[in-house]
């Protein structure tokens, strides 16, 4: 694919979501993935009986419930997303938060953090970011972290946004140094695919 069609194909894809973040500002039901509360798979991981602590990022952090829950957990929480609107309602709703909200394309973003979450953004791009995004998700892990990972499986081709992940494309994160301490799949109803990633990753 010619670089400049990738870049544009890239540009469209990220202003798509500041638009619908623009566009539902007042009210968030027509956001598809703004539950307004935490990810339940997220949330089974921070109901474990270990310590929650150091650093956590929360990647493409929306709307921030997972952010927040992060922070009540006990982490130190840093979340970002490409959408400076979805920050600002994001901020507003966190207010008393000490979350740090940053604009930040996961493209270019070289800290590392103890815990990283990743639900949703990786299928959000087209699949020709894929590669690119795995090994920037991956990155973002610090030595002796962990990830979790959570993605709609592809059960067969399909148009999108968004487009689900294959196991291959999963296992991919095992390339960069992560290795796997649970892989589930959960069955659900859903228009995207009736299947659920929950993968969680030690560096
Ligand atoms: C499908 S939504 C999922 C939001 C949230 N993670 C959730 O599970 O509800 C994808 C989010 O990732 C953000 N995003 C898209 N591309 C990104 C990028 N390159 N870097 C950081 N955030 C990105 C979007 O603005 C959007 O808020």
């Amino acid at each position: 694919m010619q670089a400049h069609k990738k870049a544009r194909d890239y540009v469209k894809a990220t202003e798509w979501f500041d638009d619908l973040y623009k566009n539902n500002k007042t009210t968030q039901e027509n956001i598809p993935w703004a539950r307004q509360a935490v990810n339940p798979f997220l949330q089974t991981y921070l109901d474990e009986e270990k310590v929650h602590k150091g650093t956590a990022l929360v990647i493409g952090c929306g709307l921030g419930d997972d952010a927040k829950a992060l922070e009540l957990a006990g982490y130190t929480v840093t979340a970002i997303d490409v959408s400076q609107t979805a920050l600002d309602l994001a901020k507003e709703r966190f207010k008393d938060s000490t979350i740090t909200f940053i604009k930040q394309d996961i493209f270019e973003y070289e800290e590392q953090f103890d815990f990283v979450f990743e639900a949703l953004t990786i299928q959000s791009l087209p699949i020709e970011f894929r590669e690119k995004m795995i090994k920037a998700v991956a990155g973002t892990v610090a030595d002796g972290g962990e990830l979790l990972l959570i993605a709609h499986k592809r059960e067969a081709m399909r148009g999108g946004p968004p487009w689900p992940l294959t196991k291959e494309e999963v296992d991919l994160f095992k390339n960069h140094g992560l290795r796997e301490l649970s892989h589930e799949l959960h069955t659900e109803d859903s228009k995207i695919s009736n299947t659920r990633f929950r993968v969680l990753y030690k560096k």
